[in-house]
């Protein structure tokens, strides 16, 4: 099924067309994709090796009904579209890093025009710099189920590079915050930082540099978080996608909700998230608590996770006192290969 959607990936582009260069197709664990869906991506690798740019139009758009992200390539003119390759192929991280020059584009189910999303090397933005598997999984769920956000305020918590945010706001939420962590933020968290958001109720505008980042919470070249540059690519995120008078980007660290002095400025009656589960990584504990000083009583959240990961089994309990916790296990299937995906949705009581 998928050797044939591999054959078309790379080819030149044509016809003024921006290229699909990868197919992510969501759909409940143990079932294949429907078949109709596989269909229409094959017959768009067809349409490009026949050059036959009006039928290729066609199946993208009859694909905006389906449960599927489709990639596209640069625009017509820009940098001829990467090589495909898929990067560090563990168990249930396929395909998470593929490669891309610029921004990335995501034509979503029911969207009129892609989601475009820039990347930040790794090195300035922590393992928040590139889109990850659960996010695209996250945001083709969204737009399927937009009413779960329609009309509501939403926070994303652990953003990285937005596409869940910026998914939610072009889903039709009423407002979106997209929020990250800074370095200083985490370096802080080594020492000083409870002190300084507590009694002071500031945050320091810590200079971010590389030597910082290697002495960061996991240590000498271990992974990094989030950081100034990737709150600048969040927010470019939400200029590139028009969507400045609904979305904002703010600072925020989990950590600091494990206080019990701490008040969040005002709660939200959906929260939203992706991949933000690594237990060996971030702190479980944490999210839980910053899930639960942000969802509102009534309120809904939706984390998306990547099965397999470190406390992604924990997560329910984890969450457990606070409302009813319910789970879908998902598969993101992609041209090369799939991820398993988990969405925990909390329904948040008194
Ligand atoms: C694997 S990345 C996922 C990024 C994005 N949600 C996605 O799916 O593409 C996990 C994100 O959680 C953020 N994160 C980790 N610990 C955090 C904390 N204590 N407070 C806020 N964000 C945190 C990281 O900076 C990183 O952007």
């Amino acid at each position: 099924m998928w050797l044939a959607l591999l054959l078309c990936l790379g080819l030149p582009s044509s016809g003024g067309l921006r290229l699909p260069v990868n197919f992510w197709l969501l759909s409940r664990s143990g079932e294949a994709p429907p078949p109709h869906d596989v269909q229409l991506c094959n017959r768009c690798c067809q349409n490009i090796d026949d050059g036959d740019a009006a039928a290729l139009a066609a199946n993208l758009a009859a694909l905006e009904s389906c449960a599927v992200a489709v990639e596209l390539g640069p625009e017509e003119g820009g940098a001829p579209p990467p090589p495909p390759r898929v990067v560090e192929l563990r168990p249930g991280e396929l395909a998470e890093q593929l490669c891309a020059r610029g921004p990335r584009a995501f034509q979503l189910p029911r969207r009129g025009h892609p989601l475009e999303i820039g990347e930040a090397p790794f090195d300035e933005g922590g393992l928040g710099h590139s889109v990850w598997d659960a996010s695209i999984g996250l945001a083709v769920w969204l737009t399927r189920h937009a009413e779960a956000v329609r009309g509501a305020r939403v926070l994303e918590l652990g953003s990285g590079v937005g596409l869940g945010g910026v998914a939610a706001a072009a889903a039709g939420a009423a407002r979106v915050t997209l929020s990250e962590v800074t370095l200083s933020e985490m370096t802080r968290s080594e020492g000083t930082r409870s002190e300084m958001t507590r009694s002071e109720g500031t945050r320091s505008e810590g200079t971010v540099t590389k030597e910082a980042r290697s002495e960061g919470p996991l240590g000498e070249g271990g992974a990094d978080f989030g950081g100034e540059r990737l709150l600048r690519e969040l927010e470019a995120n939400v200029r590139r996608n028009g969507l400045e008078a609904v979305a904002r980007v703010v600072e925020l660290n989990w950590e600091d909700c494990l206080s019990p002095e701490y008040e969040p400025e005002c709660t939200y009656p959906v929260v939203i998230g992706s991949d933000l589960v690594h237990d060996e990584v971030y702190s479980l504990r944490s999210l839980a608590a910053a899930v639960s000083a942000f969802t509102e009583v009534g309120g809904t959240a939706y984390l998306m996770s990547t099965r397999g990961r470190p406390g992604v089994e924990r997560l329910p309990l984890a969450l457990s006192s606070l409302g009813e916790v319910e789970e879908e296990e998902m598969t993101l299937f992609n041209s090369y290969g799939k991820a398993e995906l988990v969405l925990t949705t909390l329904r948040r009581r008194a």
